[in-house]
């Protein structure tokens, strides 16, 4: 009997904040094998037990169980919408009602923003990173049917209403493109409001918007005054309707946040604390009129999902004394977030702890690597009894944190760290039976969790935290593997789009904080867009979006950036190559000459090789929207390019011009490579590897393919080799060193302890945990149909190799979860999969030379290569990985 599990709006739970009609998917769960579904059937109500239906599919015959659009609804701002579905299957049953599920809208109308941002601060405070209060009162004197808060800032904000904090955010509005989109939140406040005097508020600090931030350490980087706006729609069960806004009627006053800055952490005055102050009944007689900010209201959207929160608490694993003599607790993990602390103590007395994320070579207190990043806790005392605290606006990369000061006795329990980044739920698990690998795969994790707060940024830890395109494309797919990104990177997109160029150049980073800063930065002065590999975020990203959710919503939204980005190469391109201004190439490559971060394969070979592919992947996406135009343009675009490529970077003798491993795993990669001369260009790589023992030596364009390009080509047995090198440079000398994060540098901690330079040498990059997706892919074997997104069609082809035996992996998809688990024993082998309901799959065993038991699957020989088609369900294939057994 199939039953409709679960239904996901626009690919999240429950969102708050829609503005426009979503997508429907929902999960089904049956006892049956071979579930297809041949009918659905929506409802739409405006309560819960579906007594007042406003919108209902009628019977679909369709097997669409993702992707689904509600329709014939006008929305209407401040509104919760039910949702339930139900199914035909190909068995003749029709499925229950699925559990209601809801979303709630956003503010729907042209120019919805009546409010004013309102302020604190005034000119004197341009240069300070302080916290302020800001609040109103409101009366309610009718029963509330519903209620929604939409909330936004110029810096960070809290919202508070009457006496408590409202919702989990933290770090609220998150980061975009401020001048031109600033996100508002949207918060259910119908159990908070009470009847008579209500108070709404806001607890505002600079974040990155007014604080200290980028590579050239400006401030104000998109205004001098934190403001906060707000409007509060409320529906009374009298079918009236009222709107609160924030306004100058509104008061303001300096909250116990003396400093707070992103870089620099926190200093919190505890005996300045104001108890109580979001009540309705606090007394403000002493507080300020707050002023009115200007700011453009049209660039205010929503955030419907993915906001930053605490996602989860580490607590101390010990707390070491150094040879030093510093007192230091360690979390054991590397991560990012903030530490709270439980203090007792006389009012001013101080606790202060520095965060960081290493020990040096003889354990000691390491903090070079910060660069100017201070990582400060620093909170005085109220001297009322047991106090805790942690920070408001700031947020720190550490696994370690440096008791400077601290009154009185203290222990573990005085300590926690809270985990904070974007709210994605889990859906990529990752299990083998080499330790090591699961403790890379833990690191790879963690990279994500450190680095995913609103924008994808390089690193927690030190003063850059910028969200680096280049580094954001080659993590996006293994990353949209163990979360669902779905959310985070669509919004990330967006300011992609936003901070484009007139001629459709992509910034290095997004948000876009380096373009006409400062002259006198070496790296400004080159340029400040369209490094290839970087840029190519523009289509890559979209691209795995697309394939992991089959959205087509996606390429529609940022197509008109891919378009113009791939334009931008072809005008700047001759003859099929293309450079452009500053690129960073291999970057951070080890067969870089000395001293430079430029990986030794030409820039023109890395960029001419991603126009290839970006102008390949742009036409896949225009077929996939239907646009038969554009998908022959652009495919006759990759085309020339390649060409371009192979007569440019290929010599006569089928050699390559660069002799390196970067130059020829992109030749293999991005399918670049002429066909007569694939085995010598295999070979060449190879040998590339050979002549360094084994090693790869590869930087940020190289790394997360190349061992894509050895298995893609029969070299599995030097693929897992290299995966499983185990010292410099390599995946698992890292973990083999200690780390629970990914490095920066191969190199970053050197055997006898030493560090690579200060200067660039962060513990938690995520940039070449890019592997996991080799992981995810190739050992466990999920492999994307391109013809059929999203999983709907999956291929499972896994590679045996590295003596494991046994991975077991399941990736949780828009249709449920898909998982894989082989054991390999000598040379028997055994295959267990799960495939979702409504979904199909292709079981490929390249490696096989028997199937001893198939479970009911057809497995035929291809070009010698076993495969069967699969429906739904759970199979357990027994194989032979040699003919004779
Ligand atoms: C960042 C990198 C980034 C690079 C650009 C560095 O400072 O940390 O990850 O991609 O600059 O070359």
């Amino acid at each position: 009997m199939s039953q409709v599990k679960k239904v996901h709006i626009d690919y999240m739970d429950n969102p708050l904040g829609l503005v426009t009609l979503p997508q429907l998917g929902w999960v089904i769960s049956s006892d049956q094998k071979n579930v297809k579904q041949i009918a659905y059937l929506w409802q739409v109500s405006s309560d819960e037990k579906f007594n007042d239906i406003l919108s209902e599919s009628g019977w679909v015959l369709s097997d669409a169980s993702a992707h689904v659009y509600i329709s014939n609804l006008e929305l209407r701002t401040g509104s919760k919408y039910f949702i339930r579905v139900k199914i035909e299957d190909n068995y003749g049953e029709i499925s229950a009602w699925s559990d209601v599920t809801y979303f709630v809208t956003g503010l729907i109308e042209v120019n919805p923003w009546k409010a004013s941002f309102v302020t604190g601060e005034t000119e004197e405070d341009a240069h300070k990173s302080k916290g302020t209060y800001v609040k109103g009162c409101f009366a309610v004197n009718k029963a509330v049917k519903e209620a929604y808060v939409y909330a936004s800032a110029l810096g960070l904000y809290n919202l508070h209403l009457n006496g408590n904090k409202v919702g989990q955010e933290v770090l609220a509005p998150g980061w975009t493109s401020y001048h031109k989109r600033l996100l508002y939140q949207t918060y259910d406040v119908t159990d908070q409001i009470v009847m008579g005097v209500n108070a709404i508020g806001a607890h505002l600090g600079a974040g990155w918007y007014k604080g200290l931030m980028g590579l050239t350490e400006q401030r104000n980087n998109y205004g001098d005054r934190t403001a906060f706006i707000s409007q509060v729609h409320i529906k009374y069960m009298d079918g009236s309707e009222e709107v609160i806004l924030s306004d100058e009627s509104w008061k303001a006053s300096d909250s116990p946040v003396i400093f707070s800055e992103i870089y620099d952490g926190e200093i919190y005055d505890g005996r300045l604390e104001q108890k109580g102050w979001s009540k309705a009944d606090y007394d403000c007689s002493s507080w300020q009129r707050v002023r009115k900010v200007d700011y453009d209201k049209k660039i205010l959207f929503n955030q419907p999902g993915s906001t930053i929160r605490e996602i989860e608490t580490l607590l101390p694993v010990e707390i070491i004394t150094t040879p030093k003599g510093e007192k230091v607790i360690d979390f054991g993990q590397n991560m990012a977030g903030w530490v709270e602390v439980t203090v007792e103590g006389r009012a001013g007395e101080i606790v202060e702890l520095d965060c960081f994320e290493v020990l040096d070579a003889q354990g000691n207190v390491y903090k070079d690597n910060l660069r100017k990043a201070k990582q400060k806790l620093k909170y005085k005392c109220g001297g009322h009894g047991s106090e805790r605290y942690k920070p408001n606006f700031t947020y720190k990369g550490f696994r370690y944190a440096q008791i400077v000061k601290y009154p009185g006795a203290y222990d573990k329990s005085n300590f926690a760290a809270h985990v904070v980044h974007s709210d994605m739920k889990r859906t990529g698990y990752f299990e083998c039976s080499n330790p090591d690998l699961n403790q890379l795969q833990s690191n790879i994790l963690w990279g994500l969790k450190s680095n995913f707060l609103d924008v994808p940024t390089d690193c927690p830890q030190r003063d850059e935290r910028l969200g680096w395109t280049g580094d954001a494309q080659i993590f996006c797919r293994t990353a949209s593997f163990l979360m669902n990104t779905h959310q985070f990177f669509a919004k990330w997109l967006k300011d992609l789009a936003a901070d484009q160029t007139e001629e459709g150049g992509v910034t290095h980073v997004v948000p876009d904080i380096l373009t006409g800063v400062s002259d006198d930065n070496w790296l400004l002065s080159q340029g400040t867009h369209s490094a290839a590999a970087w840029s190519d975020a523009a289509v890559i990203n979209p691209w795995v979006l697309y394939l992991t959710y089959g959205d087509h919503q996606i390429i529609h939204d940022q197509y008109a950036s891919m378009k113009a980005w791939v334009d931008f190469m072809t005008r700047h391109a001759k003859d099929g190559i293309w450079e452009f201004q500053l690129q960073f190439g291999d970057w951070v490559a080890l067969d870089a000459e000395e001293g430079s971060y430029f990986g030794a394969t030409p820039t023109d070979l890395t960029a001419s090789a991603y126009y290839a592919y970006s102008s390949r992947l742009l036409a896949k996406m225009a077929k996939a929207i239907g646009n038969e135009a554009d998908y022959h343009q652009y495919d006759a675009l990759s085309e020339e390019v390649t060409k371009g490529f192979q007569k440019a970077f290929f010599n006569k003798d089928g050699s390559m011009t660069a002799m390196t491993q970067t130059a020829h795993i992109v030749a293999l990669y991005f399918d670049l490579t002429p066909e007569a001369y694939l085995d010598q260009t295999i070979d060449g790589l190879v040998q590339l590897i050979d002549e360094k023992d084994g090693h790869l030596v590869t930087g940020f364009i190289g790394t997360p393919y190349i061992c894509h390009a050895l298995s893609q080509n029969g070299r599995i047995k030097e693929a897992y080799d290299l995966l499983l090198k185990e010292d410099l440079p390599s995946w698992l000398y890292q973990v083999k060193m200690g780390a629970t994060t990914i490095w920066e540098h191969w190199d970053g901690l050197k055997e006898d302890g030493t560090m690579w330079s200060p200067g660039m040498n962060s513990f938690n990059h995520y940039a070449y945990g890019a592997i996991g997706e080799w992981l995810y892919r190739v050992v466990a074997g999920f492999e994307i149909d391109e013809e059929a997104p999203g999983y709907k069609h999956a291929l499972i082809q896994p590679l045996f190799g590295g003596d494991l035996d046994y991975v077991d992996a399941t990736y949780d998809s828009i249709y449920g979860p898909l998982s894989i688990r082989w054991d390999i024993k000598k040379e028997l082998g055994v295959l267990n999969v799960t495939i979702p309901h409504n979904t199909s799959a292709t079981i490929t065993l390249s490696q096989a030379k028997r199937i001893v038991e198939a479970d009911g699957l057809v497995f035929k020989l291809e070009d010698n290569v076993y495969k069967s088609p699969a429906g739904s369900g759970t199979y357990r294939i027994e194989f032979n990985l040699k003919a004779s057994l």
